[in-house]
């Protein structure tokens, strides 16, 4: 479904508020440097448009991508310990205003690494994007690294850690495609609320 659409890289803003035009619904990916949002990213589409990298820091902008009539926004990671401290501030700012101050975002894709409580950083994430009052939807990255049995007990464990219903939580991998197709669902459901 999102795999059909044609998708075109709009363009990468370092203005958290750069309008995209025609105006359309905006889904963001967020998450810590390295989760995999670029990777679910084109895990979603079906190609790769989006850069990919195990550097952390690679997507340092706002990269949007226009499918149908809505977008995608690449949004660079947080929490990258490497990073200067100019740096860090820098896309903590640009990424705090696009969450909360981004009038045109639609919705949120939150990505946390399945084998890993959240961390502070996540924590302050969460904190922010549910204050937000946008719609969230909650995915564990890297299921790949797990058996199936380690896979349902860690997202027990992570829905846990967060205080959301387990149900709420999918699990997804770049790698092998699960739960990439739950969560195009999810998405379309949210594009179709807007129309
Ligand atoms: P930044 O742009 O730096 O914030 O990173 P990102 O969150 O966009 O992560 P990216 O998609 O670039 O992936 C980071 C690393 O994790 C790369 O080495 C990917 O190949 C790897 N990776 C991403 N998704 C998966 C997955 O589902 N399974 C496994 N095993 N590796 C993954
Ligand atoms: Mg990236």
């Amino acid at each position: 479904m999102l795999a059909g659409l044609p998708v075109e890289f709009v363009g990468s803003f370092p203005d958290p508020h750069h309008t995209l035009e025609p105006a359309g619904p905006e889904i963001a990916f967020l998450g810590r440097s390295n989760v995999g949002k670029s990777s679910l990213l084109n895990a979603l589409l079906g190609r790769r448009v989006a850069r990919v990298s195990s550097t952390p820091g690679k997507t340092q902008f706002l990269n949007a991508y226009r499918l149908g009539r809505g977008y995608f926004v690449d949004l660079p990671g947080y929490g990258w310990a490497r990073a200067s401290k100019t740096e860090r501030s820098r896309y903590r700012r640009l990424v705090h205003d696009a969450i909360a101050r981004r009038a045109s975002l639609t919705a949120v894709v939150w990505l946390l690494d399945i084998r890993h409580p959240p961390s502070d950083d996540d924590r302050a994430m969460q904190e922010l994007l549910f204050g937000s009052g946008k719609p969230a939807l909650v995915v564990l990255t890297k299921s790949d690294k797990f058996s199936r049995a380690e896979r349902l007990r860690a997202v027990r464990a992570r829905a846990g850690e967060l205080g959301v219903p387990a149900d709420q939580v999918l699990a997804t991998s770049s790698t092998t495609g699960e739960g990439v197709a739950e969560l195009a669902e999810s998405i379309q459901a949210v594009l179709d609320g807007e129309r």
